[in-house]
């Protein structure tokens, strides 16, 4: 079967879905890879490379599955073989017309955010390998957003005090925003919702803020506060905000619109020249002044609403996505034949639609249609 590696189409994104290496990995497995030109380009993969690594190059890349970075546009869906495969990052609730469209021509949908977060699928984890190249890339535009120094240095010409950095929402992004942050020499804090973040960020090396406002929800994740809760929280930060030179917020609740947790107040309660690098820009920002893409200046605060943060690394960010979509191809077939198991959880887990019916239950409900549960296929009674 043909693997089709896409050119993105989403403005200012660098990443490719595939890198060389992995359509290599991927030839030797003996599946078939036909490969966009120039879709590896903006993240340094030339089209020589993909072809010295086993694939055939194309205009417009078609094949049995395909392989994105992001969601197709509608014109994109309609490309499509009827009855292959497509995974990307479909946020399928955010996408809803997308879905429709793929179902419709009987599209099986793979989304690499509903990939259950259990130990096993780790490897194939897409939303957590970009989260890492996003926390780490957020201290780095701060760095440069910041007219000061982050580490203490003694000098002939003066002491400098070390800059502090208030990380809000540990994850996976926030994790790394910690360890690059110490890295630089800062003095790390960090807040969270999850009782389980403290051990974490501590153990990232940050100083934990403790508010006594805990909101674990299933699967890890944190759930939606309540008015009383934001209020509550919101009072309780203001002084640590105040306090900050540099607040990284990185916190999100799967589904919904990035929580608010640094006010116009709050900000303007910031010393001169300090900032707020805002990471959940894309989901409406944990600031309320934040504007993906912008660096909005407010009382000589600078507040960064950081775009797409992955693809400012194009090359690394890739090349972490690149592994996980191998890892996870691996489930849905091996030696170039698609071969899904539909008892597997992390197979289900990942599909929105399959032979034109959708799977996943909340995209069912918001599309208004039945959800059809997966199953494995029975075995006929002479097998
Ligand atoms: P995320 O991107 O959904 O959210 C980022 C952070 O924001 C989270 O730590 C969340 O608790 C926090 N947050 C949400 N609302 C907040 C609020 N109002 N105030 C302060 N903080 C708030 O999170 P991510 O990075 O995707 O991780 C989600 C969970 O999944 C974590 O528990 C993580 O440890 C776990 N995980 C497990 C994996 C596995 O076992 N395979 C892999 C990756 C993550």
């Amino acid at each position: 079967m043909k693997i089709a590696l896409c050119r993105e189409s989403r403005p200012g994104e660098t990443r490719v879905g595939l890198t060389p290496d992995a359509v290599k990995a991927l030839v030797r497995e003996g599946w078939e890879v036909v490969v966009a030109r120039g879709a590896g380009g903006e993240s340094h993969f030339t089209d020589a490379a993909y072809e010295a690594a086993g694939a055939t190059l194309a205009d417009q890349a078609l094949g049995d599955v395909t392989v994105r970075v992001n969601a197709p546009t509608l014109e994109e869906v309609a490309q499509l073989p009827e009855g292959s495969a497509h995974l990307s990052f479909l946020s399928p609730l955010l996408n809803l017309d997308v879905v429709r469209a793929l179902n419709e021509r009987r599209i099986t949908v793979l989304s690499f955010d509903l990939l259950p977060r259990i130990s096993r699928a780790q490897y194939m984890d897409a939303l957590s390998s970009q989260a890492t190249v996003s926390g780490y890339r957020a201290v780095l535009t701060g760095a440069t957003h910041f007219d000061r120094f982050f580490p203490l240095l003694t000098t002939a010409a003066g002491t400098i005090r070390p800059a502090k950095v208030l990380v809000m929402g540990v994850g996976v992004a926030g994790l790394q925003a910690i360890a690059t942050a110490k890295r630089l020499g800062a003095k790390v804090r960090a807040y969270d919702v999850r009782s389980a973040a403290k051990e974490e960020a501590e153990s990232a090396g940050a100083t934990f803020v403790q508010l006594g406002i805990t909101a674990d929800a299933a699967g890890g994740y944190a759930r939606e506060l309540t008015d009383e809760e934001r209020a509550a929280q919101q009072a309780a930060l203001a002084a640590e905000v105040a306090a900050a030179d540099i607040v990284i917020t990185t916190a999100a609740v799967p589904g919904r619109r990035s929580p608010i947790l640094v006010t116009t107040a709050m900000v303007e309660a910031m010393g001169e020249g300090s900032l707020v690098v805002d990471m959940a820009a894309d989901g409406g920002g944990n600031c309320e002044l934040t504007r993906a893409g912008e660096v909005v200046v407010h009382g000589g605060v600078h507040i960064v609403g950081m775009a797409n943060p992955p693809a400012a690394m194009g090359a690394h960010a890739s090349f972490l996505y690149a592994n996980n979509v191998l890892k996870l191809l691996a489930l849905f077939g091996s030696q170039g034949q698609w071969a899904p198991d539909w008892s597997d959880e992390v197979v289900v887990g990942v599909t929105v639609a399959h032979d034109g019916h959708i799977t996943h239950a909340p995209t069912a409900e918001a599309l208004g249609v039945p959800a059809v549960a997966l199953s494995a296929p029975q075995p006929k009674e002479n097998d």
